[in-house]
């Protein structure tokens, strides 16, 4: 098989970082035949999909490395100060989700990371499996900030056809995103997803969810323990919730720093849910003391339900 929209991207890449070139190198040198399969697939997908909105790929590769970029500044602030740079998520919908052009580059560079970062893959991956087997028991969904809108892509296309989706994102570029994705990809189901374009916590939600999904949310926000509160009331009696966030990752939208994994699965529990499998998956393939020492950033997602 030929993997030649996946090495276009990388090419691009390639070409203007030699640093990213370095990175990705070394983590594909770990992957399989699966991996390279899935990433040319999403490649010829997103790069049709970038063209229907008339998203020249150089635009994507850009965004991707402009996001690698501020995120290194604020690894750098961070390793100095031990703070994130962002201290109200009132700022980070200032700075962030509410201008269109700095938040439609953030999710066009962050639906790239899927494949372009080993430990976004994995979770990925994880969560596209969860989908394939456990769709015949959803049958109503909820996304919290679906952002690229490339997980609401899987789950419509892995759940039952008369499954509902609802969505919410206190970002309306963001919505038009996630809207745009699904017209393109499912403009027949379309009709089966209704979006909000909300503050998740002011939102008043009647039914129960059977799968709930709220991904790279909660270290994005003040009050975590709100938001996991509020998807624990929301889960139907044998309900699951799919969760990811990440343990020291500074970046220039995230307010709330988790320390630890361990402080994770604390909340978690204390607002009730029960963590029924997790990953944590350091973004360095170094020994997990050299990780916790030097606080290298771990990616973290649990499959929780109701305790
Ligand atoms: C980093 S993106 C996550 C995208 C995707 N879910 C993922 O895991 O890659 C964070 C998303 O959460 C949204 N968000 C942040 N605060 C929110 C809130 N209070 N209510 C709803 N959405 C929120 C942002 O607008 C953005 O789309």
């Amino acid at each position: 098989m030929s993997y030649d929209n996946f090495n276009k991207i990388l090419e691009l890449v390639y070409a203007r970082s030699p640093l990213q070139k370095k990175k990705i190198k070394k983590s594909l040198s770990a992957q399989d035949g699966s991996f390279f399969s899935s990433a040319e697939e999403f490649s010829v997908n997103y790069i049709n999909y970038l063209q229907s909105e008339q998203i020249p790929l150089e635009y994507a590769v850009d965004a991707y490395l402009k996001m690698c970029g501020n995120m290194l500044k604020s690894q750098i602030s961070f390793m100095k100060t031990g703070k994130y740079p962002v201290e109200i998520s009132g700022e980070a919908y200032e700075n962030v989700y509410s201008k269109e052009t700095e938040m439609k580059s953030y999710m066009v560079g962050l639906a790239l990371s899927q494949f372009l970062w080993s430990s976004h893959y994995r979770i990925y991956s994880y969560l596209v499996n969860i989908f394939r087997n456990n769709s015949d028991t959803i049958s109503s969904y909820l996304e919290i900030g679906p952002g690229h809108g490339l997980f609401l892509e899987k789950a419509m296309t892995h759940l039952k056809k008369d499954a509902e989706l609802t969505v919410v994102d206190i970002s309306a570029t963001s919505i038009e995103i996630t809207r745009s994705i699904m017209r393109f990809f499912h403009q027949a189901d379309f009709g089966r997803i209704k979006f909000h374009n909300v503050n998740f916590l002011e939102l008043t939600l009647d039914e129960l969810y059977d799968f709930i999904m709220m991904g790279e949310v909660i270290e994005h926000v003040n009050n975590p323990d709100k938001f996991l509160v509020k998807v624990k009331n929301l889960l139907s009696e044998n309900g699951r919730a799919f969760i990811s966030t990440c343990v020291n990752c500074p970046s220039i939208d995230h307010v709330y720093h988790f320390n630890t994994v361990e402080e994770i699965r604390d909340m978690l529990n204390a607002c009730g849910l029960q963590i029924r499998d997790e990953q944590a998956l350091p973004v360095e393939d170094l020994p997990i003391e050299e990780i916790i020492d030097r606080r290298i950033t771990i990616n973290y997602c649990a499959l929780v339900g109701r305790a």
